[in-house]
């Protein structure tokens, strides 16, 4: 149907009688002369249609909607010079058309306009409502070809390296990764349900036992949990597991598989290796196990210095066990006015949605002389004052502001506003000055030395913080396993994640391979052996016939293409996504269905509209 793409087109290709097709981006009438923008997803031409090639030629070409499908055959000519455009790979040249075809017309109205030369932003839901035009444009294309590089990349070098891809079942049981299943009732086994993969976690360790040895999948997994602009209830992780590694050489190769994917779409060479960070560290200096390092105002413990003090906010939450902590805005004193951290102000109401009960603070004044509202200031001795002024740096024209209470409230209510500060102040260095070889947008680090476990006060019981399959650090956990359960529940993982500019981009783990050492991991977490039996029998039984030590670790693959695209949400770079609520606008999924079907599934729906 074509010669060539309407994108390819250039000078070389001058006095050529070429066939395209493509849709209308748009046309316009020059005094006499048409002027059709042709695209394919190649790119665009400009096809010329003169009077002179017939009136019935430039009757349709006076007729055409835009996005109408087409097909054109014609002579490929130089542009004059006053209507070259540099800025399109096609733009010396254009295509004297000798016949137009109308492949399809458009006959119902466009909900927006799908030009190349049109980034007028649309709603998103009409994006996705549409989301067949809006792939046409060219935001959408570039997002998924980017994704395509990626992902191309990434299976070359595993492949490369010796891995090979094995699909692993979407009907299965529950995984635990700590989100909601997603469960399929059985029909054929009337009352029992499958779950899909919140990851192929098992599977890639029985692959394992399976003696596969380096295996790698671009999987899709299924998570019921609370949307955001970084999660999608499903999504897509490449996915990896080895023999016979250990954790240096596992981080080795993904480091290099990482380096590999930002050369060949970014044509950024990485530094290697990445920094390294334990999970306590980060939780000291960050609040968090996702720090952005792009910027400072990193967390002081001050609770030493404080637990004294006659301001009982301070002195009370030291003598509870928690703590008292501080961050310095630079130049605070100017750029963050009192209103904005006070109750009702907007730095007060970040640290507020993180569970902060109040924001105190200090301003350093020319003299080094500090200033407050009321009780901090009165209740510090001049010794206390300088030592804190000392531990941490601030500086005359600086601002502290403070955290007090339990450890975790305080380290994720001043996580929380040290971001938002960094975006209100400007300190972020963002991927648009990233424009050459500068590396120093793309902070990349890993977390690791894990703990095993979090407490859940809820459950009021222990949780794996990753997932029970992780290996305990041998050093914490020693050689005998009569020690072992007693020591488990303050053993450091053989865990790590990989962290960009403040967004968790994949993690994993040396797994246990030991089936005494995985029950006693479960019953931790509170499973009776019964229990983990009927749940994780086939793995512990499979460990116990020969699971060489093995490894892992998957990446976000939307999350990876995010930030190479500089998007700020994974939904534009998922061909079809779901929405905050979890829905598809375009099929409008999930839908209802029929008794019928209901009755052959041996489902009834307890639903009542709350309306
Ligand atoms: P984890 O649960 O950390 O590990 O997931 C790995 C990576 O997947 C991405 N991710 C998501 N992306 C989009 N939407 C979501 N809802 C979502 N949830 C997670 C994140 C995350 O870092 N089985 C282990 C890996 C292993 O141990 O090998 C696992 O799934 O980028």
């Amino acid at each position: 149907m074509r010669s060539n793409g309407c994108g390819e087109l250039r000078s070389q290709h001058i006095a050529s009688n070429v066939q395209l097709c493509g849709w209308v981006d748009r046309s316009r009438d020059h005094g006499g002369v048409i002027f059709i923008d042709l695209r394919d997803s190649s790119g665009t031409v400009q096809i010329t249609v003169d009077p002179d090639q017939g009136a019935e030629l430039f009757n349709i070409a006076e007729h055409l909607r835009n996005e109408t499908v087409l097909q054109i055959s014609g002579r490929v000519r130089p542009r004059p010079d006053e209507a070259i455009n540099n800025k399109l790979g096609t733009g010396e040249i254009e295509v004297l058309a000798e016949s137009l075809n109308v492949l399809n017309p458009v006959t119902g109205t466009l909900p927006f306009t799908v030009s190349i030369h049109d980034e007028e932003p649309v709603k998103e839901e009409l994006r996705l409502r549409h989301r067949y035009l809006d792939l046409r444009r060219e935001r959408m294309r570039r997002n998924l070809h980017l994704r395509h590089a990626t992902i191309k990349t990434a299976r070359r070098f595993l492949e490369d390296e010796g891995f090979i891809e094995v699909e692993t079942p979407v009907l299965t049981r529950s995984t635990p990764e700590g989100a909601r299943d997603y469960l399929v009732p059985s029909r054929v086994c009337g009352g029992e349900w499958f779950a899909l993969p919140q990851s192929p976690q098992l599977f890639k360790q029985l692959l394992m036992v399976g003696g596969l040895e380096r295996y790698y999948q671009v999987a899709r997994c299924f998570r019921d949990e609370d949307l955001r602009a970084d999660r999608q209830p499903e999504f897509t992780q490449l996915d990896m597991e080895m023999s016979f590694m250990s954790e240096d050489e596992i981080l080795d190769l993904n480091e290099r598989l990482i380096a590999a994917i930002w050369k060949a779409t970014k044509g950024i060479d990485l530094p290697l290796p990445f920094p390294r960070m334990t999970w306590h560290e980060a939780m000291n200096r960050y609040g968090t196990d996702r720090p952005d390092t792009r910027y400072g105002m990193e967390l002081n413990d001050v609770s030493d210095i404080v637990k004294d003090v006659g301001f009982k906010v301070f002195s009370g939450a030291v003598a509870a066990g928690g703590s008292v902590k501080c961050i310095v805005v630079s130049g605070g004193n100017e750029s963050v006015s009192n209103v904005r951290i006070k109750p009702g102000g907007d730095v007060f109401s970040e640290a507020q949605t993180a569970g902060a009960g109040g924001l105190a603070f200090i301003r350093v004044r020319e003299s080094d002389e500090i200033d407050s509202i009321g009780a901090i200031k009165d209740n510090l001795s001049d010794e206390q004052k300088t030592e804190l002024l000392t531990r941490t740096g601030a500086q005359a024209g600086d601002l502290i502001l403070f955290g007090a209470g339990d450890t975790s409230t305080v380290n994720k209510a001043l996580d929380r506003v040290r971001q938002y500060l960094a975006r209100e102040l400007g300190l972020i260095r963002s991927d648009q000055d990233n424009s050459d070889q500068d590396n120093n947008a793309w902070n990349f680090l890993w977390i690791v030395d894990f703990p095993m476990f979090e407490f859940n006060a809820e459950a009021n019981r222990l949780e794996a913080l990753h997932h029970p399959f992780c290996a305990p650090n041998k050093d914490d956990l020693g050689d005998d396993a009569a020690a072992w359960m007693e020591r488990l529940p303050q053993a450091r993982a053989q865990a790590y994640d990989l962290v960009l500019n403040g967004l968790e981009l994949g993690g994993g783990s040396l797994r246990i391979h030991n089936s005494e050492l995985q029950r006693q991991v479960l019953q931790t977490i509170g499973l009776a052996l019964e229990e983990a039996q009927e749940q994780f029998g086939f793995l512990i039984d499979a460990l116990d016939m020969g699971a060489p030590p093995h490894g892992g670790l998957a990446f976000g693959m939307d999350r990876i293409v995010m930030l190479l695209a500089g998007e700020d949400s994974i939904r534009d770079t998922i061909a079809f996504p779901k929405t905050q609520q979890a829905r598809c606008l375009m099929t409008q999924a999930p839908a209802n269905v029929s008794e019928r079907q209901l009755d052959d599934l041996h489902v009834a729906s307890t639903w009542s509209d709350p309306e």
